[in-house]
């Protein structure tokens, strides 16, 4: 009897009343999460990535169309061009907030509160290291020298701008106290945004995840701050590690398109943002307009001339390509036998069946008949075995070897 009462079917009003709690759960609960894009400094640091200013001004308007919140549009005490990027990027964008890095030292800061005098909204972003490798061996000097230079730091950039971001470099393998004591340390001192960067990209994600957590959980005027994540992929963990930090508090993150940056590159902000819109138990939204995510990402190839891998997760050119007979079959009797995403909510206008000696017979009779040639069951399995020999010989076999195939002179001899 308690068996049966289990698997009774549910009354319609019941059902209707969880569909409304969980749509009301999803709209209630629901955080944003800001999206920091740095492509343009972090990513166009890297060796051969460098953009003139009208390629870095075309770069920043595609941002914004794509919806990022802030565009880090450069360093501009690093050099004139760098300055006048920042100038004009702060003229061209009108929604984003425009942000300048900086070090924490006055010349910096100066030269980025003056390159973002044009800018509509505006953020100075200026830190110094807080691990101990970075106290010792590049700053040499202690950490309480260092909590008096952050804190200078944003009072003397607060004299800029009213929105200052602040970085507590190499915060992953920083002692977590001292860390706790700088973030309250500038947040104290004007600080809106605190940054929490993975910059040797080292932790492990429940490792960032728990720094975050210990951070929001001991910093006593944490509430008037946003905290941010901005990781590194050096162990390739920069995109869980970034959840990790959302996940347990922080409420921006610091993204490049197509995950470029310094050495292994940073959080790419196709994956944030597609993992954020495929879980919505995160609870968490964002205001990119994914389907402008593919072309931004093209665009970004091709003007830094760095080259996307193929394998690299939603923009990559066999992300969604389907090549083995088992996952093409599955496929084609329902997409979602083996996508996650549809092609369209990322701006990519199909998906693919690549046709190799690993594809089936499903597989080759698909694309026979969007060539417009239907065959009967014995007819396939002849042609099929003709193609697995000239598949084994040419290892892809595109439309012009299909037609070969299936013996269509014109198209063949073209
Ligand atoms: O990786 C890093 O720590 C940085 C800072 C300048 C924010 O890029
Ligand atoms: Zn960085």
């Amino acid at each position: 009897m308690e068996a049966l009462k289990r698997i009774a079917p549910r009354s319609f009003l019941s059902v209707f009343k969880d569909y409304l709690s969980n749509i009301y759960i999803i709209i209630v609960m629901s955080k944003q999460v800001f999206i920091f894009d740095t492509t343009l400094r972090d990513g166009e640091q890297v060796p051969g990535c460098q953009l003139n200013t009208a390629e870095k001004i075309q770069v920043a308007k595609a941002l914004e169309e794509l919806g990022v919140d802030i565009i880090e549009a450069g360093f501009p005490i690093s050099s004139p061009g760098d300055f006048q990027s920042v100038v004009e990027i702060s003229k061209a964008v009108s929604r984003p907030v425009v942000c300048a890095l900086s070090r924490a030292k006055e010349e910096d800061i100066d030269a980025a509160g003056q390159a973002l005098k044009y800018a509509k909204r505006k953020r100075i972003h200026t830190g110094i290291g807080s691990s101990d490798i970075h106290i010792q061996h590049k700053l040499k000097t202690t950490r309480e020298k260092v909590l008096e230079m952050s804190a200078a730091a944003v009072k003397h950039a607060r004299k800029y701008v009213d929105d200052v971001e602040f970085y507590a470099e190499d915060a992953g393998r920083a002692d977590l106290e001292f860390l706790a004591r700088m973030v309250e340390t500038v947040i104290a001192a004007g600080a809106t945004v605190v940054n929490v960067p993975d910059t040797t990209g080292y932790t492990l994600p429940w490792q960032f995840g728990e720094r975050i957590r210990y951070i929001m959980n001991n910093v006593p005027n944490v509430d008037k701050a946003m905290i941010s994540v901005h990781c590194h992929n050096d162990l390739g963990l920069a995109t869980a590690n970034s959840i990790a930090g959302l996940h347990n508090g922080a409420r921006q993150v610091e993204v490049t398109i197509n995950g470029i940056g310094e050495r292994a590159g940073n959080t790419s902000l196709e994956e944030v943002a597609m993992i954020i819109k495929s879980h919505p138990s995160l609870e968490m939204f964002t205001n990119i307009n994914t389907e402008r995510i593919y072309a931004v990402s093209r665009l970004v190839e091709r003007l830094m001339n760095m080259p996307v891998q193929p394998n690299k997760a939603i923009v990559g050119k066999n992300a969604f390509a389907h090549s083995s007979g088992i996952h093409q079959d599955g496929f084609l009797k329902h997409r979602e036998n083996y996508e996650i995403i549809d092609p369209k909510d990322v701006g990519v206008p199909s998906s693919e069946i690549i046709l190799t000696a690993r594809s089936g017979r499903h597989a080759l009779r698909h694309r026979l008949e969007r060539l417009g040639y239907m065959f009967g069951k014995d007819e396939l399995d002849e042609i099929y075995k003709r193609f697995l020999l000239m598949a084994d010989e040419r290892k892809q076999i595109e439309d012009q070897d299909l037609l070969e195939l299936i013996g269509v002179k014109e198209a063949a001899n073209a």
